[in-house]
């Protein structure tokens, strides 16, 4: 079994959080008019087939599109192909893909030999039968494998669906009401966790559709910040005390708010201190920084650890919950769980389809060492990023965790609710983000809102240094400040 992490070296998050609050503070560096003119007229040109696609979407669903992660400026393009480092749209353009579905495809797009497997899968018993499968076996053993921590594991149908199982185990088991999660995580959309999302200390300000009491036990704490999580537990502690406190282990929003190497084992012993539970969101991290997780990486144990994405290879279904024996039998009821049964289920949940192609994607990534693999592109691509950002003197900032590489070049994400100037930064900067990407894509790169991109092992050098120069074409164009 292949060990090793995609994180070459942890990023030094004190130097990151200082050149952020530079890029915060100083005015925005972004394309003219003109300039988004120009890349207006390509997407004119080269993607009419797009377009015509967008305009049939627009009518029958919301906004037109069902993913947003791309952004859509003009239109969203229309995807036929995806292979290994690339995607191909309706007008035949080819786009090195650094969205990578929002981050489950470490092995590259559309990887063969899983795909062969799920094939074979389907030809056998179609996707799902509601009765027992042997890949639900494997697939929870391998996790365990990788993951010690994880005694028991349960598949469900999405992240989201996975963190509201987590909390509900955790006040099952604990009989505490409260969560805690960190500002400006984003830990899928249940009633509970929609507060505090992507911006620290926003609270309920995306909570549409959601009544307060839904998240009157929910709280948030600033980033990083270990003595507000200490004051939050100790207050909760008054108040019948904290069943969990969910983290994503590299800091929100897959380390946008990158966290210090030394706050999860900080967290863990808070947690046992104030005996709440320790739930470490790995949907993004899980596999991705390699086969232990994040919780590998960091030698620490969480209680649970919520996963999705790369748990099902890239095919849907992609879900699941795991931890001790203890805390996962109130999944079960049972003695151990003392007859608190946590009710969690789901129609096609834990299907032979997302389990087959879990358990074949991680014995390919395993085999192949496609997390650090892909982590060493990340290394080479923020590298690259980085010497572009110097030699055309710009405030943008950029780091990775392995795969996980972050180009921030509005701050957006940073901007601070309590600055008097908050609402009318954040337009502009938002705006921002969507003119990069969309410059970036019409120079060849899909990236995450133009500001995240995930590698993966099929981007070789050559892909990267390809990637580098349409970044190189975007940035040449800033004007100076
Ligand atoms: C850290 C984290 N948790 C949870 C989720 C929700 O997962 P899903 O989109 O599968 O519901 C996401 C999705 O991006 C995520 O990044």
């Amino acid at each position: 079994m292949a060990h090793g992490y995609a994180i070459s070296e942890y990023p030094d998050v004190p130097a990151i959080e200082a050149r952020i609050k530079h890029l915060t503070t100083t005015k925005v560096r972004t394309l003219t008019a003109d300039q988004l003119a120009a890349y207006h007229a390509w997407y004119e040109r080269h993607t009419p087939a797009s377009r015509e696609a967008a305009a049939r979407a627009e009518a029958v669903i919301p906004g037109g599109v069902q993913h947003n992660l791309a952004l859509n400026d003009p239109w969203p393009l229309s995807i036929v192909r995806a292979q290994g480092a690339y995607l191909w749209d309706a007008d035949g353009n080819r786009y090195i893909d650094f969205l990578q579905a929002g981050g489950p495809t470490v092995l590259g797009s559309n990887y063969e030999p899983v795909r062969d497997k799920v094939v074979a899968l389907l030809a056998d018993c179609g996707p799902v039968t509601g009765m027992l499968h042997d890949s639900e076996t494997e697939l929870a053993r391998l996790i365990h494998d990788f993951m010690p921590a994880v005694q028991k594991f349960r598949m469900l149908g999405s992240g989201t669906e996975a963190v509201m199982a987590a909390i509900r185990a955790a006040r099952a088991y604990t009989g505490k009401a409260h969560i805690i999660k960190v500002g400006g995580a984003y830990h899928g959309w249940s009633d509970q966790v929609v507060f505090g999302l992507r911006i620290p200390g926003t609270g309920s300000l995306e909570a549409a559709g959601i009544p307060a009491g839904a998240y009157a036990t929910t709280s948030e704490t600033p980033p990083g910040d270990l003595e507000a999580l200490r004051a939050r537990l100790s207050a909760n502690a008054a108040d019948g005390g904290t069943a969990a406190v969910i983290v994503e282990p590299v800091g929100p929003e897959s380390g946008s708010h990158p966290a210090a190497a030394d706050f999860n084992a900080a967290v863990r012993e808070l947690c046992d201190k104030f005996a709440a539970l320790l739930v470490f969101d790995e949907v993004v991290t899980g596999f991705r920084l390699g086969m232990g997780g994040a919780q590998g990486y960091f030698g620490i144990a969480p209680d649970l650890t919520v996963f999705g994405k790369c748990v099902a290879g890239g095919y849907p279904g992609a879900g699941g919950v795991g931890g001790s024996e203890e805390v996962m039998a109130t999944f079960a009821g049972g003695l151990t769980a003392a007859g608190k049964r946590a009710l969690i289920g789901g129609t096609l949940s834990a299907s032979p389809l997302s389990c087959t192609a879990g358990y074949h994607a991680l014995v390919e990534m395993d085999r192949t060492g496609a997390p650090v693999k892909a982590g060493q592109a990340g290394d080479r691509l923020r590298t690259g990023l980085q010497e572009l950002i110097d030699k055309h003197d710009l405030p943008y900032v950029t780091y990775n965790f392995g795969s996980i590489v972050h180009l921030h070049t509005s701050g957006v994400l940073h901007l601070n609710l309590a600055d008097p100037g908050f609402f009318d930064q954040l337009g502009p900067r938002k705006d921002m983000l969507g003119h990069m990407s969309m410059a970036f894509a019409a120079e060849g790169v899909i990236t995450l809102a133009g500001s995240r991109i995930y590698t993966s092992m099929a981007d070789t050098d050559e892909v990267i240094d390809d990637a580098l120069a349409a970044f190189a074409r975007v940035f040449a164009q800033i004007p100076p400040a």
